[in-house]
């Protein structure tokens, strides 16, 4: 049970070659927000053109620690995978799947549960946080301590290369390396490949409070999903500097969440500029800041939600997409996970 901290596991930028296989998903707890559009998936997008792309729906992850609230996980399958289509990944270009769908990944997560020890998994640091976070103490569910593995499991389960993740997931990538390493050794195979952490550089877009982090449950968060008059009373009830009182006062741009989404999403940085210098110098009004960003972040938008309006009319439709690529997926892992059995040594019938 070897064990290594392996820094090497980061990368921040990445040009996907064709050989290179993308594993990726969410949580289906809530609606996608600026945070993920910025942060994750407009870069899906571009590497589906590329490479091979799987998006996990992380439905079993999610149950790890709302096993009493199944409904609320199950609910927001199709509400992430109609996000997902809506940003514009193409179900024919990228493979998006529902991690319950596939029994194999939890017949994997058990012969991996067998390669790694209990200390190791209880100084996973982000797990860590999370568990006091949710105050389990000693009455942690064992489902959720072993939630790294099962992560494990959904990104070797298809030889991925390279995991889009956020800061705090690169513990994670770590583990799954780990068993990827004790796996192939242990039964002499090459049937798992190590994979890397590509951690976006600056991609964390803060709340509207001013908080580091746009996050659902931080209540801060600009949905892909809210209409347009939503988003203008988000947008006028915005943070800013506190300081800045008076029209004529000087502001502040740095923390200034105003100024960090006209930098993410105004491409117009000439534009930005001058407002952040006339806002520094004193005389511009956050109103008329605001205003510009509400109509940077209509254009982006209204494209989206119209699209996500057409796809939500046949909402069958959509679940059909969603099984025919998970089936797909499913395929692929079968595959993978028999050859792992080979490997072991316990392909009885066959
Ligand atoms: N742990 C990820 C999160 O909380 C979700 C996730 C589950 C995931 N399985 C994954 C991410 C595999 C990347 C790869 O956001």
């Amino acid at each position: 049970m070897s064990e290594r901290s392996n820094s090497s596991v980061i990368i921040h930028e990445f040009n996907p070659s064709p050989t290179d296989v993308i594993l990726t998903g969410d949580r289906p707890t809530g609606p996608l927000h600026l945070g993920h559009f910025h942060g994750s998936l407009k870069a899906r997008v571009a590497y589906q053109r590329v490479c091979k792309q799987y998006i996990l729906l992380a439905d079993v992850q999610a149950l790890t620690d709302n096993a009493e609230n199944p409904q609320k996980v199950a609910s927001n399958v199709l509400e992430v995978m109609l996000d997902y289509l809506s940003v514009g990944i193409d179900p024919k270009l990228s493979t998006i799947y529902v991690a319950s769908a596939i029994p194999e990944t939890s017949e994997l997560t058990m012969y991996f549960l067998n390669l790694v020890n209990l200390g190791r998994l209880q100084r996973n640091p982000t797990v860590k946080t999370e568990m006091r976070q949710k105050g389990y103490d000693e009455g942690v569910p064992v489902g959720f301590l072993t939630y790294p593995v099962n992560q494990a499991a959904d990104i070797s389960q298809f030889r991925a290369t390279v995991v889009p993740v956020g800061e705090d997931q690169v513990p994670m990538i770590e583990q799954t390396n780990d068993l990827v390493r004790n796996f192939n050794r242990i039964y002499n195979t090459s049937v798992f490949r190590e994979c890397k952490a590509l951690v976006p550089r600056g991609g964390l877009i803060p709340g509207l409070d001013g908080n580091s982090k746009m996050s659902k449950s931080l209540n801060n968060a600009i949905y892909l999903s809210d209409d347009e008059r939503t988003v203008a009373k988000k947008i006028k009830a915005m943070y800013t500097d506190p300081n800045h009182v008076r029209v004529e006062d000087p502001g502040n741009v740095e923390g200034n969440p105003v100024f960090t989404y006209l930098d993410a999403f105004d491409s117009d940085t000439a534009k930005v500029a001058e407002l952040k210098a006339h806002y520094q110098r004193g005389g511009l009004g956050d109103g008329v800041v605001k205003e510009r960003l509400r109509g940077v972040l209509e254009e982006m938008l209204a494209p989206i939600r119209a699209r996500r309006a057409d796809f939500a009319k046949d909402r069958g439709e959509v679940l059909r997409i969603l099984r025919d690529s998970t089936l797909r997926a499913r395929e692929v892992v079968a595959q993978n996970l028999h050859e792992a059995r080979g490997a072991m040594g316990i392909n009885y019938f066959q």
